[in-house]
């Protein structure tokens, strides 16, 4: 006889997106995301807005989730949400929807490590989706973080290195608004770069012991360089945006890749996968790819919407626990700081 279906709903609201999803088994049947423009006019996120617009979002964001999969609530197996890392105020908005959905339908609860779910949005079945084999190595780019992760099994993960200050996102975000670009400035520094000479400004590397990362200090160069060269000609950047962006993107690059390549030496595990908003960066694909060929190692990088914040990323670890039977008690409270075990 075939083995029925889990259908777990899956809710995530740790930064500023407020997502919710269904997956059939490990397969994403809706993954729908309201995505707060209400930041772009602070240049970053607002937690106390960011927990506001949860609130009202999350009621039609979980409808439409449930409307698109074209499924009844009471069909559910089980609720899946972020407990942590992330924001308070917008955890709590999640954290207590699935609760008292959960308790509402009397049906299991499960708590789901962020970081491990961007980790496992890897395994998310998709006709083109290759997905690593274990031990393999993660490493996980974002606005919010920068971790690589030596992932065991599912839930046998290692931290093996993080930022010791801004995620590599915020490295992106900061430089592009000292250019005077708007939030998040990630996507247009990248698309300067690919019209500019890379080598032109050199940027200082940190020096950081470890397979850890460190930003900040590339962040303040990058101000000193902008005050002294428009001291000189106040038309600097606009006159050598392509250039500036392409340098910027090619420090950053290069610290990420250095780190990756110390990782795989270190393990000699040679499969790498990465996630994360900086994973649509053109500079870290072109990278992956050259290290493919150079190195032999094996790339892996989920389809775009399974990389930024979403809640398919959620349920497929709720799918994974569903199986194990490992779920949370109505006692469950929102965690600011979970580190992956
Ligand atoms: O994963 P994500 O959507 O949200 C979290 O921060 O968790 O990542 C957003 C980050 C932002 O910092 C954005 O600037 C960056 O990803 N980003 C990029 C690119 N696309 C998004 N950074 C560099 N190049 C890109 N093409
Ligand atoms: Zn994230």
């Amino acid at each position: 006889m075939e083995k029925e279906t889990i259908y777990i709903l899956a809710i995530e609201s740790s930064c500023d997106d407020t997502s919710a999803a269904v997956l059939a088994n490990d397969k994403v049947i809706s993954n729908i995301v309201a995505t707060q423009k209400i930041h772009e006019e602070y240049g970053g996120v607002v937690p106390e807005l960011a927990s506001r617009a949860h609130q009202q979002n999350i009621v039609p964001v979980v409808h439409q989730a449930l409307l698109k999969a074209n499924i009844d609530k009471k069909q559910l197996s089980a609720i899946a949400f972020t407990r942590g890392p992330g924001l308070m105020g917008s955890l709590l908005v999640g954290t207590s929807f699935a609760k008292s959905l959960a308790l509402g339908l009397n049906i299991p609860l499960i708590e789901v490590n962020h970081m491990q779910a961007h980790i496992l949005a890897h395994f998310i079945a998709d006709e083109d989706n290759r997905a690593p084999n274990f031990p393999f190595l993660a490493m996980t780019i974002s606005g919010g973080h920068t971790q690589i992760v030596r992932v065991n099994d599912y839930f046998d993960m290692e931290i093996l290195g993080e930022t010791l200050d801004d995620a590599v996102g915020e490295a992106f975000d900061k430089s592009a608004k000292i250019l005077g670009l708007p939030y998040p400035g990630g996507p247009l520094v990248d698309k300067y770069a690919q019209l500019g000479n890379p080598k032109k400004f050199p940027f200082p590397k940190p020096k950081v012991g470890g397979l850890n990362f460190s930003f900040s200090g590339l962040k303040t160069s990058i101000l000193y360089f902008l005050q002294r060269e428009t001291k000189a000609n106040p038309d600097f950047i606009a006159e050598n945006l392509n250039d500036i962006c392409a340098s910027i993107q090619y420090t950053i690059i290069n610290i990420l890749m250095d780190k990756l390549k110390k990782a795989v030496k270190e393990t000699q595990i040679k499969q790498v996968a990465i996630g994360g908003g900086v994973s649509a960066n053109s500079g870290i694909r072109i990278a992956l790819k050259n290290a493919e060929k150079k190195y032999g190692w094996s790339s892996h990088i989920p389809k775009f919407e399974y990389c930024t914040d979403n809640a398919a990323m959620i349920g497929i670890v709720g799918y994974h626990k569903y199986k194990r039977n490992v779920f949370a008690s109505q006692d469950v409270t929102a965690k600011a700081r979970y580190i992956i075990q």
